[in-house]
């Protein structure tokens, strides 16, 4: 009897299934889109189901009502500012995929965070890029309470399930889904289908066995291809290193949270002993000046739950060119095209022939429009070559009408600049407090041309 095929060719395109690969798809006609994948037979077909809906026939409609939701139990990791990105601890039976550029701190984040929970509840360590000797040393170096992390350096996915089904572990660290394989599959690891099929698999496991699962993933500068990108809908959680590799902080951001809000931050800093909490982040992201610069303001932003103080910098120089240039760095460019639009029409103020960067200091990347304002403030500064006072700090969204609206936990804010020492705070108007707050002289704006005149 002639065997099954196993392996198939899908088109990542158009989803066309062919038997053998080929550069060009013979339905769509895209080249390149043909990628090795499981065959899905009757009773190898978990991942058209979601992945680890097991081979549950007896799967019933039921009202919402009578499920019994179980509470999700948390541990927490030992580590304050990883807990807060998962959202209050690590959830029994979650997936957790933690991806980021190689040499940010991955491993070292994973082992120290491990260690800890293993003096509560029994863990392993998988890693597939580092020797044993390399994670002991690392871990003695860190002074981590080892005696009772376990660790295992295996690459095949079978071998790994078979030796983690008798040890029985509540928490796995896998360490980095690149170097897995599954035999199911020819291609090599770190192909996109190697990467999603070992992961299938491992997800199945951890939500049929109740352990709580990390997955490590690179981020290659092709991102999208061989990278996590692939796993991101797989698993409950997606956490990304930020940040440049180069200074001393590392930013840890909840990308995805079936179990915690998104968008939440972990600050650490890496110092000899490893990753280190940094428990009050605003007070790193404000480069104090000695003296006062032009094109520099404090935008109270917010990061998950937590608010949070950075610098955001501009620089406007007469272009050369004939289509001057605009650079955002942590901030969104097109949105920096538009307030340039904003302030001409609104606030009579031209920068057609100047080239404006802006930057946030920290490498934080600021996705709100709350970063409205101060963009607009710090731009004008620098045009104007007249710093700002180093007491001020604002927050605000922009509209197309020139108007100044109102952003979420306005009243938070506040505080947090208070906190800090800030004394004028420049806010939309319908952010600003009925009693006013002691200390600070909230200065409420509701037109773009009323923030150029607080100044
Ligand atoms: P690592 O966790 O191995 O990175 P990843 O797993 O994300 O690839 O981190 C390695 C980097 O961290 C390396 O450049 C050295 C630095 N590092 C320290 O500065 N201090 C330390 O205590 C450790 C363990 C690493
Ligand atoms: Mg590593």
């Amino acid at each position: 009897m002639a065997k099954t095929a196993k392996t198939i060719y899908v088109c990542s395109d158009c989803g066309a299934q062919a038997p053998k690969w080929a550069g060009q798809c013979s339905d769509c006609g895209a080249w390149n889109t043909l990628q090795e994948s499981v065959a899905a037979s009757a009773n190898n077909a978990p991942s058209r189901y979601g992945g680890y809906a097991g081979d549950d026939d007896a799967a019933q409609i039921r009202n919402l009502a009578d499920v019994v939701a179980e509470r999700t139990e948390r541990v927490p990791t030992g580590m304050a500012e990883l807990d807060r990105v998962l959202g209050g601890g690590l959830v029994t039976g979650s997936v957790v995929l933690i991806g980021g550029d190689p040499g940010i701190g991955k491993s070292t984040l994973l082992v120290q965070a491990l260690a800890l929970l293993a003096e509560r509840k029994p863990a392993l360590y998988v890693s597939g890029e580092e020797s044993a000797e390399q994670i002991s040393l690392r871990a003695q170096r860190l002074g981590l309470p080892v005696e009772r992390l376990r660790l295992l350096t295996e690459t095949c996915v079978e071998r790994i399930l078979a030796l983690v089904a008798k040890e029985r572990p509540r928490v796995l660290v896998l360490d980095s889904i690149q170097t897995f394989y599954t035999e199911a599959l020819q291609s090599a690891p770190g192909s996109v289908a190697q990467v999603r099929e070992s992961a299938a698999r491992l997800v199945r496991f951890a939500k049929q066995s109740g352990t709580s699962l990390f997955l490590v993933g690179h981020v290659t500068k092709e991102g999208a291809l061989a990278g996590p990108r692939v796993l991101e809908h797989m698993v409950d959680t997606v956490l990304y290193f930020e940040g440049e590799s180069g200074g001393p902080f590392r930013l840890v951001r909840a990308i995805k949270n079936r179990f915690g809000a998104v968008n939440e931050l972990g600050v650490f800093a890496m110092t000899d002993k490893g990753l280190r909490e940094v428990s009050n982040p605003s007070a790193i992201f404000l480069s104090r000046h000695e003296r006062q610069v032009p094109g520099s303001c404090v935008l109270v932003t917010r990061e998950g739950t937590r608010p949070l103080l950075v610098e955001v910098q501009a620089l406007v120089d007469q272009s050369p060119l004939a289509n001057p240039r605009r650079v955002a760095l942590g901030l969104e460019q097109n949105r920096l095209s538009m307030l340039l639009a904003v302030l001409h029409r609104h606030g009579g103020v031209g920068m057609f022939d100047q080239d404006v960067f802006l930057n946030v200091v920290g490498g934080v990347r600021v996705t709100e429009p709350a970063a409205d304002l101060p963009v607009l403030l710090a731009t004008l500064s620098s045009f104007r070559d007249r710093p700002l006072p180093g007491d001020l700090a604002t927050f605000g969204e922009v509209g197309l009408a020139g108007e100044i609206r109102p952003v979420p936990n306005g009243q938070e804010r506040l505080r947090e600049a208070a906190k800090h020492g800030f004394k004028r705070v420049i806010v939309p108007q319908a952010n600003a407090p009925k009693k006013g707050l002691d200390g600070v002289d909230v200065i409420a704006v509701s037109r773009i041309g009323e923030a150029i005149d607080a100044l």
